[in-house]
């Protein structure tokens, strides 16, 4: 191996020579220098060639292995990993550069963990090209649901209510799957509304799709196991698989959803995929049954999971409701995550996982050393709110605002030279761009005009031909559609 040098890893107080080999080589590793599949020499030349122990390249192949940047074969030796844990890591200006295990000075620097680092160089990525995506949202921001119709009166009287009837008997911990009567009456909608299966003790309430992803990565992904992801795909889940430090196998999306033999052919025996069938986020798919069965086939031979994130499917315009995976599910392989983010507001911080019953208990023994349990008021409320028949009667009205809504954007945006690929469901579309046109210069330009869109090419991890944004509709008002539209046109038409 060439690129070492003799006495180049000496160690220091602040570095030892474990991490400065760790450091090199994954950097090496990431900016292509090693290639992917190269076979590495054997943990004792290495260390003769560096003229250092033995037992430090030992433990650094061993910690590169886990993270999933080598590959050891058994009776082979060590190569490097075909696929790299995130491709999103190999950007060289991004986070790598400021890698606390680098060997560039870092006073100020923390130590921080690998699950932290990769979990931190996903979020730089996101945040750096979405600078607006805070406070109040702007047209079009993606993930807004309709702010502005939520029954506020109605809420706010049954948070009155049950703050008065508190008493010391609410006071000590609480049980960690939640509040049993808001897991019946979750049970209950799910089973109608989603021809879920299940009882109210498969139920976990979780704080939204992310505690629930964050609970079931720890609970079922060992550092350096392959799991497959839509590409493009949500980065809450991608930055919870990171932290778990699973190897993301990108599996593509096509007019059907995930391409299920593409995974195969990729990864065979990946442990877990993660899917949105209802509504592929962020492209707007519906899985085909075909697709939904092959999937559930394969994770019945592979003895993986389906993560399957139901996160909008309530809001379907055309055609009959879609009943979920986990209604087809024969073999307990599928972990259903709901979330009350976009069908009553994000800052609720409620979901639930509906689990297979082999699991329940295991994830409730782990879910006590995370955060014990959700807060009980606002479960308490919410409770209410769906018992009282508040929540069928906002689902009602959101269905049709959001499709009055979505109808006024596809109008508006008619004369746009935008490719619109929408369909009848959800709070957001996709408008596609002309060859050539740059997406990243497109928004940015736009975000002056106070326009807050998402590139598609943030979710990607295999580039995709075509460049696309994320248009929302769900929060703002047919005005406020139309006058974005009309921002955006002039942007789009300035060059
Ligand atoms: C695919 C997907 N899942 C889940 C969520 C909701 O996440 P949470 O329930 O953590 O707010 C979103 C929100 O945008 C999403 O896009």
């Amino acid at each position: 191996m060439t690129t070492f040098r003799e006495n180049q890893f000496t160690s220091t107080r602040n570095s030892p020579l474990y991490l400065q080999l760790y450091s090199h080589l994954r950097a090496a590793i990431l900016s292509g220098e090693l290639k992917r599949a190269l076979k590495l020499p054997s943990t004792r030349a290495l260390a003769d060639e560096l003229h250092i122990s033995r037992n430090t390249v030992q433990n650094t192949y061993r910690q590169l292995t886990d993270e999933g940047y080598l590959e050891s074969v058994k009776g082979s030796g060590t190569f490097v990993a075909r696929v790299l844990p995130d491709p999103l890591l190999a950007a060289p200006h991004r986070t790598i550069l400021k890698d606390p295990l680098s060997t560039e000075p870092k006073a100020h620097q923390p130590l921080l963990s690998t699950r932290a680092r990769v979990q931190m160089a996903l979020s730089e990525v996101s945040a750096a090209r979405a600078p607006a995506n805070r406070g109040y949202p702007r047209p079009f921001r993606s993930d807004a649901p309709a702010l502005d119709r939520f029954p506020y009166e109605a809420w706010s009287k049954l948070i009155v209510r049950q703050a008065r009837r508190l008493s010391r008997r609410d006071f000590p911990y609480q049980p960690s799957a939640g509040y049993r009567p808001l897991r019946e009456a979750i049970a209950a909608h799910v089973t109608i509304t989603r021809r879920v299966r299940c009882t109210p003790d498969q139920i976990i309430i979780v704080s939204g799709s992310q505690g629930a992803l964050d609970l079931t990565t720890r609970m079922l992904v060992n550092a350096g196991d392959p799991v497959w992801m839509e590409d493009p795909g949500y980065l809450g889940a991608r930055g919870a698989l990171l932290g778990a430090g699973a190897q993301i196998i990108p599996v593509p999306i096509d007019q059907e959803g995930l391409v299920v033999e593409a995974g195969i052919e990729r990864v065979p025996h990946a442990r877990l995929v993660y899917l949105t069938p209802s509504h592929q986020f962020p492209l707007g798919i519906t899985m085909s049954l075909g697709r939904r069965l092959a999937v559930l086939d394969w994770a019945k031979r592979a003895d993986a999971y389906i993560l399957e994130d139901d996160y909008d499917s309530e809001f379907r315009f055309a055609g009959r409701p879609l009943a979920a995976l986990q209604g087809l599910d024969e073999a307990e392989r599928v972990i259903y995550i709901g979330t009350f983010s976009k069908v009553l507001f994000p800052a609720l911080r409620i979901g639930y996982l509906v689990l297979p019953p082999s699991l329940v208990d295991a994830f409730l023994t782990v879910r006590r050393l995370m955060d014990m349990h959700t807060p009980m008021l606002e479960q308490i409320v919410l409770t209410d709110f769906i018992v009282e028949g508040h929540f069928a009667r906002h689902l009602r009205r959101m269905r049709k605002l959001y499709a009055e809504r979505r109808t006024a954007l596809l109008d508006a945006a008619r004369d746009l030279p935008l490719i619109m690929q929408s369909s009848p469901a959800g709070i957001h579309c996709i408008g596609w761009l002309p060859d050539g046109m740059d997406d990243q210069n497109l928004i940015q330009k736009a975000a002056i005009h106070g326009l807050e869109l998402t590139p598609v090419s943030d979710y990607v991890i295999e580039p995709l031909a075509r460049k696309g944004l994320m248009l929302g509709y769900g929060g703002f008002n047919v005005q406020e559609i139309k006058n974005g539209i009309r921002r955006l046109a002039a942007v789009m038409h300035s060059g």
